[in-house]
């Protein structure tokens, strides 16, 4: 039985934890994503003087691109709910001198923001990890002033993306995960696009736009492929960060076996990844 309490405590938890390695792989990140961000940028698009909410924004990226956007006369209000990842979007801002960028402590679900307070919302894989996904739509509607844009993205579906399936289907096989029960939060949760449409229309915004963003998760080499897995794949580290070290090398070995597909001559790994872009407003 899925308790949606007992899911926010530990999903809170275990982005904590995740959080020193997302700042540390930020620069990757932030290249191996880049047309997703793109993309949510223009079609959120963001004007001089306005005021964004950036939702679940992790080490606040694509927060500091907006900000760009809406200048020194605009504000961004990146959120996350995990104290340890605004601690992380802090310190980068503070680094760019991103002035116009104020970071906040703030559950998706239930937001501390006034109703019709700002511009538009954004958010990058977010919403499909919440217990309450629906809420947070509504959430989100609530905060957005009329006539204000709202852009987000989720991931599509399993095939579209082994970079995560992959290790996902092979901590299942080697029994240390459940497969995942349909409609329950986590990576693929809104893989559906008639899921979203439901989602987004049911939260009261006008019928959104879909498109699919592909590009692809580079990395140098196996060493790097597990440790993007074990200090980012929030469920899927939490999982393997307590296997025992026996097993943990051999997960390690069976993973990068299912993904040897994916393996350049030289190497390196180039895994296809696959975004669904959401655009709408209110
Ligand atoms: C996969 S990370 C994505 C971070 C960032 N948006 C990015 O794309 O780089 C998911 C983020 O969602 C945040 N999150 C999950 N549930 C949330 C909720 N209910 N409210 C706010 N943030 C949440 C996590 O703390 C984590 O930082």
């Amino acid at each position: 039985m899925f308790d949606p309490d007992s899911y926010r405590e530990q999903s809170r938890r275990i982005w904590g934890e995740m959080a020193s390695g997302w700042r540390d792989r930020n620069d990757w990140m932030m290249r191996v994503t880049g047309p997703v961000n793109a993309w949510l940028v223009e079609n959120l698009d963001p004007q001089p003087g306005q005021s964004i909410l950036e939702v679940a924004s992790g080490t606040g990226e694509l927060g500091f691109l907006v900000a760009e956007r809406v200048g020194s006369e605009g504000r961004v209000i990146s959120t996350d709910f995990s104290p340890a990842m605004v601690e992380v979007a802090g310190r980068f801002g503070e680094a760019r001198g991103a002035s116009n960028v104020e970071h906040k402590v703030l559950d998706a679900e239930q937001m501390d923001l006034d109703e019709a307070s700002v511009d538009g919302v954004v958010c990058r894989w977010g919403y499909m990890l919440m217990a309450d996904p629906a809420a947070a739509l509504k959430e989100s509607r609530r905060v957005l002033r009329p006539g204000g844009r709202f852009a987000f993205a989720v991931w599509a579906s399993p095939e579209l993306n082994p970079w995560a399936a992959v290790p996902g289907m092979t901590l299942v096989q080697r029994g240390h995960m459940p497969p995942p029960e349909p409609g329950a939060p986590g990576i693929f949760a809104m893989a559906d696009p008639a899921r979203i449409n439901d989602l987004v229309t049911g939260a009261g915004f006008p019928e959104p736009e879909i498109q699919e963003i592909a590009f692809t998760f580079d990395y140098p080499d196996s060493d790097d492929v597990w440790e993007a897995i074990v200090r980012i794949a929030g469920p899927l580290a939490e999982v393997i960060n307590h296997l025992d070290e026996d097993e943990r090398e051999a997960t390690r070995a069976a993973i990068l076996e299912n993904l040897a597909g994916f393996r350049n001559e030289d190497g390196s790994y180039s895994a296809p990844a696959a975004s669904w872009g959401i655009v709408s407003g209110r």
